[in-house]
C-alpha cells in the first residue's frame, strides 16, 4: 500500500463513518464550546514530528517506503539520543511566533514511544533517549505557559498485530486493548492534557478501534480535553491536511514548513514568512486554527530554516497579532493584493504586495470611522466613495514585513460588495 492509498483509504473511512454519524465527544454542544473555547481563541499552534525517522533524517515515511525490514529499523531506538531538554527550545521558540499551544507526536506510524510505557519497551526510557522524552516536553511546554497536545497514531508498523488486527480476531483484540491501554498511559501519566491528536485509523474502522470507549475512557480521564476527528469519530474539530479549508464545524489546517513532517535533511522547500502569515490570516478569516509543523533533528535541535521563518512570523505577530487571536468570521475575501481577518466591527486588511503611499479597497459598503497602522498604531487618513476607499499618506515602501496590516473601523459589521461596482459603477461619459 502506498502512502497515496493509505490517505484514499483514510477519506472512504471518514466518509463512511460520517454516513454513521456517531457521537465522539463527551457531553453536548455546551460541554464542547467551554472546552474548546481557549483553542478557538489561540489560532495558531506548533506541530512537532519527532522520532527515530529524526534519526534517519529521511522523512517520516521512510520505514514504509523504503521496505525498511522492521529488526533493521529498531536499530535506530539504540541511536537515538537526544541532547537533554530539546524541547525547552520549542517551546520557547513557539511562544516567540505567537503560537499558543503545542502538539507533540508521542508515538508515530513506526510504533516507537516518545513516553515511557509499562506495555512495550520500544520506548525512549528503556531504549537510547533513556529517559521520557514526553515527560520533557510537557514540562517545557507548560513552562512557557503552552497548552500542551499529544499526537498518536493508531496505524503501527511495528507491532505484530498492527496489520493482521484487521483479519484476525485474536489479534484485534490484543493490539486494541495494546492501543487504549497506551493511550491510557498518556492520559494518565502527565497531569492536564489540552488535546489529543489522533492519526490514521487503517486498518480498521470505529467499531474495530472500540472508538466510542476509546473516546470515553479519555474525557473520563481528562474531562476538559479536546480531541480531533482521526480515530474513525467526529471528534471535536476537523483536520484539514496541507491545505486550507474551512469546516462546517472547529477545524485546524496541519502544514509542514517545507514538504516534510519529520526531519529530513534533503527538503530545502521552506515556505517563506510571508506565505506562513498568510496562511494564518486564510485560517483566522474563517474562524480556523493553523497548527504549523516543526522537524527536529535527531539530538532535538531545531532546523535553522525553521528558526529563521518562525522568528520572523513571530516578530510580525507581536505587533499584529490582534489581528489574528479571537478572530471572528469576516465577510471580504481575499484578493491578490490584500487578505482579511476581522474583530468586532474592524476589518483587518493584510496588504501582501504594497502598491505605494495610496492603498485602495474596492467596494466596502460599510462607513470607514477611522484607519490605523496595526504594526506603529499610526493614524491614517482616508477617503471614502461609493465604489472605494483610499488610504492615504503612507510611506511609499511597505512599513511592516512581510505584510503591512491596515485596521478599518467601520460603523458595522464590515461588509464588501463587488458585484455593485461591476453593475453600477458610472460609466457616463466614457466611450463604449
Ligand atoms: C499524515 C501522515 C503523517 C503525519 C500526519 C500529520 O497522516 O501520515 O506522517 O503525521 O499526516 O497530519
Amino acid at each position: 500500500m502506498t502512502r497515496r492509498d493509505y490517505l484514499e483509504w483514510m477519506t472512504a473511512a471518514a466518509a463512511a463513518t460520517a454516513a454513521v454519524r456517531t457521537v465522539s465527544a463527551a457531553g453536548g454542544d455546551e460541554d464542547r464550546a467551554r472546552r474548546m473555547k481557549w483553542w478557538h481563541e489561540a489560532r495558531f499552534g506548533m506541530f512537532i514530528h519527532w522520532g527515530l525517522y529524526s534519526v534517519i533524517g529521511r522523512h517520516e515515511w521512510a520505514m514504509e517506503q523504503e521496505g525498511i525490514p522492521v529488526a533493521e529499523y529498531q536499530a535506530y531506538a539504540k541511536q537515538f539520543r537526544p541532547k537533554p531538554n530539546a524541547a525547552r527550545d520549542w517551546a520557547k521558540l513557539a511562544k516567540s511566533a505567537g503560537q499558543k499551544y503545542m502538539v507533540m507526536t508521542t508515538k508515530h506510524h513506526e510504533g516507537f514511544c516518545n513516553f515511557a510505557s509499562k506495555l512495550t519497551n520500544y520506548n525512549a526510557a528503556q531504549q537510547g533517549p533513556g529517559r521520557d522524552l514526553v515527560a520533557e516536553y510537557v514540562e517545557a511546554a507548560r513552562a512557557e505557559g503552552m497548552r500542551v497536545g499529544f499526537y498518536y497514531s493508531l496505524m503501527d508498523w511495528h507491532h505484530p498485530d498492527g496489520a493482521r488486527c484487521a483479519t484476525d480476531e485474536a489479534a484485534r483484540r490484543r493490539f486494541v486493548d495494546y492501543t487504549h491501554g497506551l493511550i491510557h498511559e498518556l492520559m494518565t501519566n502527565y497531569g492536564k492534557i489540552d488535546v489529543l491528536w489522533y492519526d490514521v485509523s487503517w486498518p480498521l474502522d470505529a467499531a474495530g478501534w472500540e472508538s466510542e470507549k476509546m473516546n470515553k475512557m479519555v474525557f473520563e480521564l481528562q474531562p476538559e480535553i479536546i480531541v480531533n476527528n482521526r480515530n474513525a469519530l467526529d471528534g471535536d474539530f476537523a483536520t484539514p491536511e496541507q491545505r486550507i479549508q474551512a469546516a462546517k464545524g472547529a477545524w485546524e489546517s496541519c502544514m509542514t514548513m517545507n514538504d516534510s513532517w519529520g526531519y529530513q535533511r534533503a527538503d530545502d522547500n521552506w515556505k517563506s514568512p510571508k506565505t506562513i502569515v498568510r496562511n494564518l490570516v486564510t485560517c483566522a478569516h474563517d474562524t480556523g486554527n493553523y497548527l504549523l509543523n516543526i522537524g527536529p533533528k535527531a539530538d532535538g535541535s531545531i532546523p535553522e530554516e525553521s528558526v529563521r521563518v518562525l522568528t520572523a512570523v513571530g516578530k510580525w505577530m507581536e505587533k499584529n497579532g490582534e489581528t489574528i487571536y479571537q478572530s471572528e468570521t469576516c465577510q471580504p475575501r481575499r484578493s491578490e493584493f490584500a487578505s482579511f481577518s476581522r474583530k468586532g466591527n474592524t476589518l483587518y486588511m493584510h496588504v501582501h504586495y504594497w502598491p505605494g503611499s495610496t492603498v485602495a479597497l474596492g467596494g466596502l459598503t460599510s462607513q470607514v470611522k477611522s484607519a490605523r497602522l496595526v504594526a506603529s498604531g499610526k493614524p491614517v487618513k482616508f477617503e471614502q466613495e461609493r465604489f472605494r476607499v483610499r488610504f492615504t499618506g503612507l510611506p511609499e515602501n511597505a512599513p511592516d514585513e512581510p505584510v503591512t496590516t491596515i485596521a478599518i473601523e467601520c460603523d458595522g459589521e464590515p461588509n464588501q460588495d463587488m458585484d455593485q461596482i461591476r453593475k453600477e459603477r458610472p460609466r457616463l461619459g466614457v466611450g463604449v
